[in-house]
């Protein structure tokens, strides 16, 4: 259904090789990584979540990533999901399966790999208070 929704992350692909660079041994990849949260800032700022995403608590078109981490979630349907690892890698890969209660399923396939997906929620970890 939604698998053709890499067509507009071209552009943001180029960005990815660039920072796959630093982080060594990214391509190994089993599913219990450990993130780095200052890669992960750098995901969040190269793969465009920032534009939807703030860390501040201030809402754009997406939640906010301030606070989030460990709480509970209301996703449209009324079921609520925790916010841990497994959460936002579901988020990124499959972004229309949790919709978050009052946002539009608006957030595009994006291509991040697991070793940024771990990173970026280190990054959201960071953020929890
Ligand atoms: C075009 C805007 C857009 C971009 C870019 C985007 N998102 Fe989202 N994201 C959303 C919207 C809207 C939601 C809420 C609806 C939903 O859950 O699908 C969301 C939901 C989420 C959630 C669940 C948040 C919560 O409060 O439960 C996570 C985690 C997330 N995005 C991570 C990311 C990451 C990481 C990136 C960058 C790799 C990213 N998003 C890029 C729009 C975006």
């Amino acid at each position: 259904m939604n698998k053709m929704r890499w067509l507009g992350a071209g552009a943001v692909a180029g960005s990815l090789l660039f920072a796959a660079c630093d982080s060594g041994n990214a391509s190994n990849s089993s599913n219990d990584k450990a993130g780095d949260k200052v890669a992960g800032e750098k995901v969040y700022n190269t793969k465009g979540c920032n534009g939807c995403h703030s860390t501040d608590g201030s809402q754009r078109t997406g939640p906010s990533f301030k606070g989030i981490w460990g709480t509970e979630v209301e996703l449209e349907g009324g079921k609520k999901v925790k916010v841990d690892q497994a959460y936002v890698t579901r988020s990124i890969k499959e972004p229309g399966t949790d919709v978050v209660k009052g946002f539009s399923p608006v957030m595009p396939t994006l291509q991040v790999s697991d070793q940024e997906i771990a990173d970026v929620s280190a990054f959201i970890e960071s953020k929890k208070s």
